[in-house]
């Protein structure tokens, strides 16, 4: 069984870790800069990572508080992000076989642009786009876009799936032979081979057809992350991978299972969607040196209320009013509800309190945090693997740009030599790579 591996990024301060800024081996405003990303995408590259993804929101966090003063003064995990889609057009330039993935809203786009957009990345990449779904959950962004409120969940997800059958209408408007550039016969398209998609629907009237020719993937790979039930109907129906952040190797099994159960619902197959689950690795040459590189990162969180910013702007809610040293309240939250049922469940487990949970989520969300040697690290991912816990795994970063050179350099030659993981790229296409 092969490895399937996505690295995870913000165009910005943070990923998962809000303090990563803040660590000594980290150029802070290298977010800026695009030799910043190039270095990042090479480094992945050469650890023939399957591909590397940029999450997003449209907003500063302005939930905890009640306004940006907290996120912004601190930087929590929203105070800055460059839009991922252009930077994405400039390391399609750098690199030649890395799949290339950004978030976009379905709640804040339209599908005809957004389908230009993700076309257009496909073109000039030779096939490595991909589209991280995502239906926008806090009020910051709603406010952005002249929302008096969020959309409702169930009514996110709605919009979402005529949004997913627009844009498939529009990337498939054009039939793979459509543009035929002969210049001898000064034919440039066949169009009978394009055809209006005339698409009327409850959110979305769209004519159509595209006005670029099918791309080397036909549609970028598909991606969501959605974890409540609608959400997983949602990605069995759509995803070609699913992220998921779950702490411990039950709770990974439990929405494996879920989710491809899911699949023949909507006429797939399991394997037709990979799951893949966000781990944090410190790789030492031995255990303490791991240990100690783990240590140096999570020293690093001196308040907790950097996570609870992050965690106010995920769940839609402001915990600036709920007091830090109790237990974490049984609230009903309009934001990321799977995720937010972990932080109970954890908070329940292990007597957390809020201040607790802020610390937590500072460090990583919940991503779990792996330490040791590489062989100690590819024993945890192989049985994670065996166990049908994942298909793969989301890497995410303690320090940028070289966050990721340990893994590269130590963990992924180990995956190889096991037999557990690619040596080289085969394929030409990002799904292609998903497929192996
Ligand atoms: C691992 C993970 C990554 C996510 N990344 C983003 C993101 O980059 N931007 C965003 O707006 N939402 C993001 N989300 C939110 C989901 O796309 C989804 O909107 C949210 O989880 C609410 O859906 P749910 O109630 O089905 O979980 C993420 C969620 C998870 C679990």
């Amino acid at each position: 069984m092969q490895i399937h591996l996505a690295a995870f990024l913000i165009a910005g301060n943070a990923a998962h870790s809000q303090v990563l800024w803040r660590h000594p081996q980290s150029q802070p405003g290298g977010f800026l800069k695009l030799d910043y990303y190039a270095r990042i995408a090479q480094t992945l590259e050469r650890g023939k990572f399957d591909l590397l993804f940029f999450a997003d929101r449209l907003a500063v966090s302005t939930r905890y508080g009640g306004d940006h003063r907290y996120g912004v003064a601190h930087g929590d995990q929203d105070a800055t992000r460059l839009d991922p889609l252009p930077v994405l057009g400039a390391l399609a330039a750098v690199t030649s076989h890395i799949g290339l993935g950004a978030t976009r809203s379905t709640t804040y786009s339209q599908p005809y642009s957004l389908a230009r957009e993700f076309s257009t990345l496909d073109h000039l990449s030779s096939g490595r786009a991909a589209w991280n779904v995502v239906t926008s959950v806090n009020q910051g962004e709603a406010d952005n876009f002249g929302l008096r409120e969020t959309l409702g969940h169930d009514e996110r997800y709605d919009r979402a799936d005529e949004f997913l059958e627009v844009a498939h209408k529009l990337w498939g408007s054009w039939a793979p032979d459509a543009l035929q550039l002969d210049a001898s016969k000064g034919q440039y398209g066949d169009a009978d081979q394009v055809n209006a998609i005339a698409h009327q629907g409850r959110h979305f009237n769209v004519q159509g057809p595209l006005n670029i020719p099918a791309s080397p993937q036909g549609g970028p790979v598909i991606i969501q992350a959605g974890s409540s039930h609608r959400g997983q109907d949602f990605a069995a129906r759509w995803a070609e991978v699913v992220f998921g952040i779950q702490p411990d190797l039950p709770r990974m099994q439990r929405f494996y299972q879920d989710l491809k159960g899911r699949a023949a619902k909507f006429g797939r197959a399991p394997t037709d969607i990979k799951v893949l689950t966000a781990m944090m690795p410190f790789v030492g040459n031995t255990l303490d040196e791991a240990e100690e590189k783990r240590a140096q990162h999570n020293a690093l969180i001196d308040d907790p209320l950097v996570g609870l910013s992050t965690l106010s702007s995920h769940m839609n809610v402001d915990f600036s009013a709920y007091p830090l040293d109790a237990p974490i309240e049984d609230l009903q939250v309009a934001g990321m509800q799977g995720l937010f049922s972990l932080v109970k469940e954890l908070s329940k487990e292990q007597k957390l309190t809020l201040a607790d949970i802020g610390r937590l989520y500072a460090s990583g969300v919940l991503v779990p945090q792996i330490v040791g040697t590489a062989a100690d690290i590819a024993d945890w991912m192989g049985n994670i693997i065996a166990q049908q816990g994942a298909d793969g795994f989301v890497i995410t970063p303690a320090h940028l740009p070289d966050g990721f050179d340990d893994f590269v350099d130590l963990v992924v030659p180990e995956l190889q030599r096991r037999g557990q993981f690619r040596l080289d790229y085969e394929g030409d296409t990002l799904r292609s790579y998903l497929q192996s």
